[in-house]
């Protein structure tokens, strides 16, 4: 029978994943030798080395990793318990959201609209790109996250639940900003600006002009659709963003919108979580939410999410 302390394990995840005992001693708020002791203590109970030191720098022996991941289960469970009781009590519990960088656009206004509804939910937003996204639904770190439409080889609930058109900014002085129904062929004269490998948005362009055969010169690749914007503005090149990302540039002229033929790409924003995930009452009530969304966006037009032609 194993003798262990809620103490002990928390102590064990912290080195584990920060694979130093003063890091993790200062995320504890404790000392190091009290962090040294408890896993000293915690080593003596189990009767093997969890952690090997060579040099100077510490790593997890087999045991020591697999033992991580009983770990995080146990750690993810009491969290999730400790949710509950709080969502039973006065919905005070946890919503941590994972979303993809176009998504930031939008999402702190639903939440801002949400937590309106739910004040006493406590609710933490992190923006990241769709690898990483995906990797924390993996590993079960976040209840749920705010992306295009995920790969269908993983096990994943993914709904839609509002369109995510792309468009192609130029600045307002462009040769072809009056133009109207622009054939796509045209755009091979032109120069895209394009997000980073990863990108949901980079992807679904890529994918959109193979299929038409169409090759663009891409110039300079950047990572956020900030840098993008303001490149477009300097007259960097072509963009091709989420419409979400531009709404002030358009208001106030500094971008225009391109009226070319196929366009917008139509995409969409789904809403995801691991199949099967018992999702708290904050959790199931945002997501709820984000559904309810459905209602007052044109999802009902074609082409539907679940169509070949949605990117
Ligand atoms: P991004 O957008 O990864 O390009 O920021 C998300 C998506 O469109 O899937």
């Amino acid at each position: 029978m194993l003798h262990l302390t809620l103490r002990q394990l928390r102590v064990f995840n912290a080195v584990a994943s920060e694979l130093s005992f003063s890091r993790a001693a200062g995320k504890l708020h404790l000392t190091q030798p009290a962090v040294s002791m408890q896993i000293k203590q915690l080593e003596e109970n189990i009767g093997l080395p969890l952690f090997e030191q060579i040099g100077k720098k510490i790593y997890l022996t087999e045991p020591g990793r697999e033992f991580q991941r009983y770990c995080n289960t146990i750690l993810q469970q009491l969290q999730e318990a400790e949710t509950m009781f709080a969502d039973f009590k006065d919905m005070s519990g946890k919503l941590t959201i994972c979303v993809a960088s176009t998504a930031s656009y939008f999402t702190p206004r639903l939440l801002a609209d949400f937590c309106k509804r739910y004040p006493k939910a406590q609710v933490s937003l992190n923006v990241t790109n769709r690898e990483t996204l995906l990797r924390r639904l993996e590993n079960n770190e976040v209840d749920m996250t705010i992306m295009g439409r995920p790969p269908e080889d993983l096990d994943l609930e993914a709904t839609p639940f509002m369109e995510n058109p792309l468009v192609i900014i130029a600045p307002p002085d462009h040769p072809l900003a009056q133009a109207r129904s622009i054939p796509l062929a045209r755009l091979a004269q032109e120069t895209f600006l394009v997000r980073e490998q990863g990108s949901g948005t980079r992807i679904a362009m890529e994918r959109f002009f193979a299929e038409r055969g169409i090759r663009l010169t891409t110039g300079t690749e950047m990572s956020t659709n900030e840098a993008i914007k303001q490149a477009v503005q300097a007259g960097m090149g072509l963009g091709i963003l989420s419409m979400h990302t531009v709404a002030l540039e358009l208001e106030t002229a500094r971008l225009v919108v391109l009226d070319v033929q196929g366009f917008p790409i139509q995409r969409y924003w789904y809403v995801v979580h691991r199949k099967g995930k018992r999702l708290s009452r904050v959790a199931q009530a945002f997501k709820d939410y984000l559904l309810g969304m459905v209602k007052h966006h044109a999802l009902a037009e074609s082409p539907r999410p679940q169509d070949e032609l949605a990117y």
